[in-house]
């Protein structure tokens, strides 16, 4: 099934919020960036496949035509900003919190406080008014390069059935996304110091 077949006379709206979003991430660095490096490094964005969407609904119990998805869920739109160091991560978040162009309904600081997995990222859940009028969820997360690595390998195991070595695997990457969250301390320390010099 297509996203337009899927999604209908919703799709166009979650394109329009997910161009939106981009665009309003891309504008951080131009009013923020201070000394020589990028806050953001790069961002990227989806609408949720309606693959992914259906199996979603299903795992919820709840029914997968469009408008229940459209209202229970809150990830359709989804953008996802990389950025170099952990500290600019609260900064971009909050910049966006400010914005006029939608509303902060939830923010989730698995930063502060990571899941037990030893997952990381802040989560914005908005809500985004379109030209039209309407509004839709969407989702922004955000994390330094360091964690995106270990988030992307890690997710790789969701889709596997059944796992062999499967305690050693999650161990290990518990001790890699704890390992990884002290170098991206220990990097920003090592910036703070390079900006004194
Ligand atoms: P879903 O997990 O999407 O069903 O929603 P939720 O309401 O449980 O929210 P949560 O904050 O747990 O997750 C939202 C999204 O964050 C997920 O769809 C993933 O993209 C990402 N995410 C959350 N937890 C993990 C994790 O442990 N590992 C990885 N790789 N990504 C995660
Ligand atoms: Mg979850």
């Amino acid at each position: 099934m297509t996203y337009e077949e899927y999604y209908q006379e919703y799709y166009p709206l979650l394109k329009e919020t997910e161009e939106k979003l981009v665009n309003l991430v891309k504008e951080y660095p131009l009013h923020n960036t201070v000394g020589e490096y990028e806050p953001v490094l790069y961002c990227k964005s989806r609408i949720k496949t309606p693959k992914s969407m259906i199996g979603k609904l299903q795992r919820r119990g709840l029914l997968t035509d469009k408008d229940t998805a459209m209202r229970e869920m809150h990830d359709a739109v989804g953008i996802r900003v990389i950025c170099s160091f952990a500290d600019n991560v609260y900064q971009v978040a909050d910049w966006l919190c400010g914005r006029e162009e939608f509303e902060v309904e939830n923010r989730k600081d698995y930063m502060s406080y990571p899941k037990p997995n030893g997952y990381r990222s802040l989560h914005l859940i908005l809500k985004v008014r379109t030209d039209s009028g309407d509004i839709l969820w969407a989702e922004i997360q955000l994390r330094t390069i360091a964690i995106d690595f270990w988030a992307a390998l890690e997710h790789q195991i969701k889709y596997k059935h059944e796992i062999r070595h499967e305690k050693v695997i999650r161990d290990e990457l518990k001790r890699c996304a704890d390992e990884i969250a002290s170098v991206d301390m220990s990097m920003q320390t090592i910036r703070d110091m390079i900006r004194e010099e």
